[in-house]
């Protein structure tokens, strides 16, 4: 197996939540390695100005407005991708919010709201995506975000971990019931990254709480976006071939669960 398996050209992928941080950074990857890449996302038109700077690089991007929580939508975005491109073998599904609330101030609009983005989202993507795959019959690969909350307790992130882990869940039982059609489900877990998403989770101290974070690491240091990028690129890519069902972690060794 040389390195030319993590060559991409020819294929079709598609990322949700393109238009920021991590999946903004994994669609530009996959455009490097050679995919046509199709970005979508809540924000219309910062999908639409990462796949201008895409193709301003020489790549092949489309952009999508898209609601994951909206199943018709996805349906159509997926439909739209396979139109253009005749195939999709690749979804990342980066889309994804934060929220923090202690449990006993946890109410069922918080639940029902981050459940809806981090859980249903990705369920919806999953199962478009997938039966487009199936319908191919060239097999594929799909990647979900799930989160270093998976791994422990924090404070305030009941109805973010809880997402994330059934998230985790779903990414194991798709594994299971997709692989005899040539489709590899696989999680990436990441610790702290530097986005918007971190950005606003701690006004004014951004510096500060990536410092700390960073000296909890082994490596030392917070994640980038293209740190995360690159995990999918490979769980992506026929390097990970014969790896289906599995939670990859970049998060510079802050958790090493068995
Ligand atoms: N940044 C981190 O430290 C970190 C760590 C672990 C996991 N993650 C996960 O990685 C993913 C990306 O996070 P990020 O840090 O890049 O965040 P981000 O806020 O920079 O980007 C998230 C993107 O998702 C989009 N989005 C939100 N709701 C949507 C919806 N309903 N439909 C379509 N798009 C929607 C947003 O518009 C945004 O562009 C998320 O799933 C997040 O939970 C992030």
């Amino acid at each position: 197996m040389g390195i030319g398996v993590y060559e991409l050209t020819g294929r079709t992928a598609l990322v949700t939540g393109a238009a920021s941080g991590i999946g903004r950074a994994t669609a530009a990857l996959l455009a490097q390695a050679g995919t046509s890449v199709h970005c979508a996302d809540l924000d219309g038109p910062g999908a639409r100005a990462t796949a201008e700077r895409i193709t301003a690089d020489g790549g092949a991007a489309h952009a999508h407005p898209l609601d994951v929580t909206d199943r018709e939508q996805v349906r159509e975005t997926v439909a739209a991708a396979v139109r253009a491109d005749g195939r999709l073998d690749i979804l990342a599904a980066v889309a994804g919010i934060m929220h923090s609330s202690p449990v006993l101030e946890t109410d069922d609009a918080d639940l029902e709201r981050v459940l809806a983005v981090n859980f249903k989202g990705v369920l919806y993507s999953c199962q478009e995506a997938a039966r487009a795959m199936i319908a191919g019959g060239a097999g594929g690969s799909i990647v979900t975000m799930a989160s270093g909350a998976v791994d422990t307790g924090a404070p305030g992130l009941l109805c973010y971990g809880a997402a994330k882990a059934a998230v985790v869940q779903l990414t194991r039982t798709l594994a299971t019931e997709v692989g005899r059609h040539g489709i590899r489900v696989n999680a990436v877990a990441p610790g702290w990254i530097r986005t918007p998403m971190t950005a606003r989770r701690t006004p004014g101290a951004q510096h500060g709480t990536e410092q700390a974070m960073g000296r909890a690491a082994p490596l030392g240091r917070v994640g980038e976006p293209e740190d995360v990028a690159h995990s999918v690129l490979y769980l992506a890519s026929d390097a990970a071939s014969f790896t289906t069902g599995q939670i990859l972690r970049p998060n510079g060794g802050v958790a090493m669960p068995w």
